[in-house]
């Protein structure tokens, strides 16, 4: 089915000026750009975002991390858009990223790993939301 995922161009990707590079990997793939913006988070916007976080160790870093500098958010869509986002960024952890992917790539840390993307279709609605209303996301009609 064709889906939407939410995805996160971190600090340290964009630091790096590899938002092109990044957006070449997810056409590549056959998944669309269908809304975009660069945003500074407030740190308010990021303990909402990674709310489900809250009580686990990293959260306090990973905040820190997530409003250390301009982030790129897009609303990704494609058939199976969420699993075949998931595969291009590679683990979670950069050590465990399968050869090729983003993360295995670009990311130095399991904290400072390039990208972020929904785990489900269900969050993926619900990220989507966080950050985009109707009105800003453009389907694709050709
Ligand atoms: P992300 O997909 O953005 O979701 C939460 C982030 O927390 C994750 O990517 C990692 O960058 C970060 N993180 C740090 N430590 C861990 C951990 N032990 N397990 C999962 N995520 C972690």
């Amino acid at each position: 089915a064709v889906e939407r995922t939410l995805s996160i161009i971190k600090p340290d990707a964009v630091a790096k000026n590899i938002i092109g590079e990044i957006y070449s990997r997810f056409e590549r793939a056959g998944l669309k750009i269908v809304a975009a913006r660069m945003m500074h988070l407030s740190r308010e916007q990021a303990e909402a975002f990674y709310a489900v976080h809250k009580a686990r160790p990293f959260f306090k870093d990973l905040v820190d991390f997530m409003i250390s500098g301009p982030v790129m958010v897009q609303v990704l869509e494609g058939e199976n858009a969420v699993a075949k986002h998931r595969d291009i960024m590679g683990a979670t952890d950069p050590k465990q990223a399968e050869a090729g992917t983003i993360r295995a790539d670009f990311a130095d840390s399991i904290d400072e790993n390039a990208v972020h993307g929904s785990d489900a279709v269900e969050t993926a609605q619900q990220e989507v939301n966080f950050f985009f209303g109707p009105d800003e996301i453009c389907p694709r009609t050709r």
